[in-house]
Parts: structure tokens; sequence; C-alpha cells
């Protein structure tokens, strides 16, 4: 276990208070964690492809009100980081630890009805707004987030970050990042009830998480067919699973809003098969689900359940092995570019562009600024 350093009064956070401004690098009171929260030294920030949209307003994300002081609120989503701090009631947790620090915020008094992304968006209830704006309100683009306990998963940081030579699996903390997209492929995939053997589509397969589900897919045994329209893309998947490119006129469906990718995906599954919704779409009606009697589930993240199990799987040896920051193979579990908090718009554009399977971006507090 690494040591941390002493906790400071203050520390550096990438603020949103407009969406005309965009993220500010800023200097925050760090938290002292109570009862049910621990407070995480960020070491490896995951960004989205699309932050940058939800950050200067493209994309019509409800975001926490800058509250009374007009503070703002830290951008970010999930993250790895090592414990800083704990509450009195922490049993399992404990300083130093690596842990995985999810964003997914679920009110503790109402868990199935008040959810939402911290440093992402609100979600859509008054109990999901009021938590943003006044209870955990900060994401993890900072060098420490406070979450609630049970968002934080602890890692077998030998098994993990050790050299194959020792015995580990080679990921650097920045690589652990990526579980941040594999969880929610994961998530709907458990949602379903894959089983090792079974035939799967993944549609589209060649973004983010669609690559990720590919990824994960294979990991959990799965047969996969990745379905796709980016021939590249599609190309660097061939090494690990069957492809299938769709010749739809893909500019005049954008240009309509629409798109054929998932009814044709809908369409060719046998009698009685799954569908886990994931991406959000309107184009999945088709009169297949009643003629094959289809089931079709929505899933949005995972639960604290499947984040249990998905390390545990990655600490198996599941997943492919590290490759390091940067690392050349694409095979590599991960090719991770790492930013500091001074980069924040380098970071949100590189996030944009550096999409697909393996494919993730960070900001690394400690190691770049
Ligand atoms: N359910 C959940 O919990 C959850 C969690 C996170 C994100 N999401 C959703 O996942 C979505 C994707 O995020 P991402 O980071 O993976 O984005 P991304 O990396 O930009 O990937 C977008 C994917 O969609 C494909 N695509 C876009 N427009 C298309 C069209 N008209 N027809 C066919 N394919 C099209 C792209 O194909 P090309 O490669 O051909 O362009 C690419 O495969 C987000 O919108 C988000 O709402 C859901």
């Amino acid at each position: 276990m690494s040591p941390i350093p002493p906790l400071p009064s203050h520390h550096r956070a990438l603020t949103l208070k407009s969406t005309e401004v965009g993220l500010e690098l800023t200097t925050v009171p760090t938290p002292v964690p109570s009862h049910g929260t621990v407070l995480v030294h960020v070491e490896a920030a995951s960004v989205l492809s699309y932050h940058r949209e939800i950050f200067n307003g493209a994309r019509k994300y409800p975001l926490p009100s800058s509250t009374k002081d007009g503070a703002g609120f830290a951008g970010g989503y999930s993250a790895v980081g090592r414990v800083a701090s704990v509450g009195p009631d922490a049993t399992l947790l404990k300083p130093g630890q690596l842990v995985f620090a999810d964003c997914v915020i679920h009110a503790r008094d109402d868990p199935a009805g008040v959810f939402y992304l911290v440093g992402v968006a609100t979600g859509s209830t008054d109990g999901g707004r009021y938590l943003a704006n006044h209870v955990w309100r900060d994401g993890a683009f900072a060098e420490y987030v406070a979450l609630p306990l049970e968002n934080c998963v602890p890692l077998d940081e030998s098994r993990l970050c050790s050299a194959p030579s020792a015995g580990g699996l080679g990921y650097s903390v920045a690589d652990l990042a990526y579980a941040s997209y594999l969880l929610v492929a994961y998530g709907g995939l458990r949602d379903i009830g894959l089983e090792p053997g079974e035939t799967l589509i993944v549609c589209p397969a060649t973004g983010g998480f669609g690559g990720a589900g590919v990824m994960t897919a294979v990991a959990m045994g799965a047969r996969v067919i990745a379905m796709g329209r980016n021939a590249t893309e599609l190309a660097r998947l061939q090494d690990r699973v069957a492809t299938t490119y769709t010749a739809g006129n893909s500019h005049v469906e954008t240009a309509a809003g629409s798109s054929t990718h998932l009814r044709s995906a809908i369409r060719a599954l046998r009698r009685g098969g799954r569908v886990s919704l994931m991406g959000m779409t309107d184009d999945f009606a088709d009169r297949s689900v009643v003629a094959n009697n289809l089931t079709l589930k929505g899933k949005v993240m995972y639960e604290r359940e499947d984040m249990v199990l998905f390390f545990k799987l990655l600490e198996a040896g599941l997943f492919p092995r590290g490759g390091g920051l940067d690392g050349g193979n694409e095979n590599n579990f991960a090719h991770t570019k790492a930013f500091g908090l001074h980069q924040s718009q380098e970071a949100l554009d590189a996030a944009a562009e550096h999409t697909g399977i393996g494919r993730s971006v960070v900001f690394a507090p400690e190691g770049m600024d």
C-alpha cells in the first residue's frame, strides 16, 4: 500500500459554474468525511466522449444549479484513487487502499427511486436535484472526491498492478479507470443473464461503450458479433471477434435522426432472444419483438453487486492484460491518454476523439500537474 499525502485544507478541482464559461481550475476546501463518507485521493478520473458537450451546453443534461455560494460543482465520472480518509462507520475501507470510486449516487432512503451520476447530471427527480446541489455535489475531476462509502470497491492492487513476472496483470492505475466503461456493459449484460457460450450481437460496437461491450462480453465467455458502420474500427475488432458491417446510408439516417442498425440486430435474434438497451435511442420498435417472443430490457449503469463481481472477473485475469500508459499494443486492456487538471480542454477534446474498444482518457491530477 503506497503512502498517501497528508490531507491539505484545500485542493484543486475542475469546476463548472456555467456552460458559457466551461470547466475552470479552482481551489476548493477539502471535505472532512463524516458518517457514511469516504474521501478518495484521485489518481485517474475517467473522461466521457461527450463530457465536452455536457459542459458546453450542447447536450442538454440537467446540471446542478450553482449553489447559494455560487461555487458550481466539480465535473467528473468514475475514478480510481486511494482512500485518503474515512468516516467513523467504515469497516472495510482503509486509508491508503486503492479503490474504484463510482459516480452513481442512490438516495440512501430511496435507493430505487433517486439515482444520478455525480459530476455528470442531476437526474430527473427532486431527490436527485437536492442531493446533487447540497450533498454529493462534486465529481472526480479534482485531487480529492468525497463519496458514499458504498460507492467504493477495494481493488487488489498487488494482483492488478504488479508485473506479470511477479504474478500480476500489469495494469497501470490509469488503465484501471477503463473499468468505468466496462462496468456499464457488464451491468447490462448481467441484467439480461448473458451466459458463457451464448452468442451476442453488440451494436453499435465501434464507440466507447459499444467497444467496452465487446471486451466485456468476450471476458464473460460469450461468442460476440460486433456490428457497426465504421469499417476502420471494425477492423480493429477483427482480431477479437466476428464483425459485421452495416452499409446503411448513415448520412441520410443521421440527418433523419434515425438509423436501422438496431432494428437489424433485433431482427437477427432467435425466438426467445434477449436485448439489453443501453444507448439512448428511440429506434428499437420492431414487430419481431412480438413475433419472436423477445425480451427488451433497458439498463442504466449497474448495481453495486455488479461492481463487486466485475472486479473479481478482472482480478481473475479474464480481461486482456495491461499495456501501460500510451501502451502500443491495441489488443491490450486499455490505451490510456492522461492529462493534468490544468489541461481540461485538451482532455475533453481527446476524449471526444479517442473512442472505441480499449481507448480511454483520464485526468491524472498527481502524475501530470
Ligand atoms: N445505459 C447507460 O448506463 C449508459 C451509460 C453511459 C453512456 N450511455 C450512452 O451511450 C451513448 C454512447 O456513448 P459513447 O461514449 O460510446 O459514444 P461514442 O464513443 O461517440 O460512440 C457512439 C457510437 O454510436 C454509433 N453511432 C452514432 N450515430 C449512429 C447512427 N446514426 N447510426 C449508427 N450508429 C451510430 C457510432 O458509430 P460510428 O463509429 O460509425 O460513428 C459509435 O459506435 C451515449 O449517448 C450515452 O447516452 C448509456
